[in-house]
């Protein structure tokens, strides 16, 4: 038996939070706890899959690659799950690989009580399919974006959307993201070389529109970055 306290569990993910509470008890002592270092793999893609996991903490990066390149997906974090894609079927496995940003802390679940939760409470398949529609949004702009915008404005749109989902608002209007992040990773959610990433970004800081300095990424004037996308 372990120890989730099932009220922390409503309050942490959002999956959790309308869920009976009979079910809920007879469910958390199948679920694990597992903490994971920053840069750990959690999977590869093409691994066989036979957990979900349910970010207590931190930041997880879902990405896609070949020999030469990567493409990121998302970047998940606290109350946001993955994992459960290859838990549908049989047979199905990782359609991308989970890297953590930040130390990590998740829940876990196995397939058979995983798939148990889906048959049970008529919701789940709901809160599903709903999570799985806001992704498939986020997807289909990301291929308007690599398909339709410049580099510079597909970095623009990204930094944009990493400072709503992630970051605090400071009392000038600035966004401050609190996780370190390399022009390598940020190129790799743009599907451009680091090189033309780079060039950019010493732009908008030589603009005074953002700063990179340590890694931190701070949005200065998320306002003009805004207009600047024209689109
Ligand atoms: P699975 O295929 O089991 O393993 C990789 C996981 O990454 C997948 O389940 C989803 O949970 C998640 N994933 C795959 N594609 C995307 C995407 N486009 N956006 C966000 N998460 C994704």
């Amino acid at each position: 038996m372990n120890s989730i306290d099932t009220s922390k569990l409503r309050a942490a993910i959002p999956f959790f939070k309308d869920l009976d509470q009979g079910l809920l008890e007879q469910l958390v002592p199948y679920m694990r706890e597992e903490s994971y270092r920053k840069g750990s793999i959690i999977f590869h893609e093409g691994d066989e899959g036979n957990q979900i996991f349910f970010i207590r903490s931190g930041m997880v990066s879902i990405y896609t690659s070949n020999k030469a390149k990567r493409i990121t997906l998302a970047y998940l974090t606290k109350g946001e799950y993955f994992g459960e894609m290859a838990l549908m079927q049989p047979g199905l496995t990782r359609s991308a690989t989970a890297e953590t940003l930040t130390a990590v802390k998740a829940y876990t679940l196995h397939r058979a009580d995983f798939q148990r939760l889906v048959e049970k409470e008529r919701n789940v398949p709901f809160l599903l399919l709903n999570y799985t529609m806001e992704r498939l949004r986020k997807a289909n702009n990301q291929i308007y974006d690599l398909t339709f915008l410049n580099v510079q404005n597909r970095i623009i749109r990204r930094l944009l959307e990493l400072g709503k989902e992630v970051g605090t608002m400071r009392e000038d209007g600035s966004y401050v993201i609190p996780v370190k992040i390399t022009h390598q990773q940020l190129a790799d959610t743009v599907g451009a070389a680091r090189e033309t990433v780079s060039k950019i970004i010493i732009d908008l800081q030589d603009k005074e529109l953002v700063d990179l300095s340590n890694k931190k990424l701070t949005l200065l004037k998320p306002e003009i970055l805004t207009e600047m996308l024209n689109i």
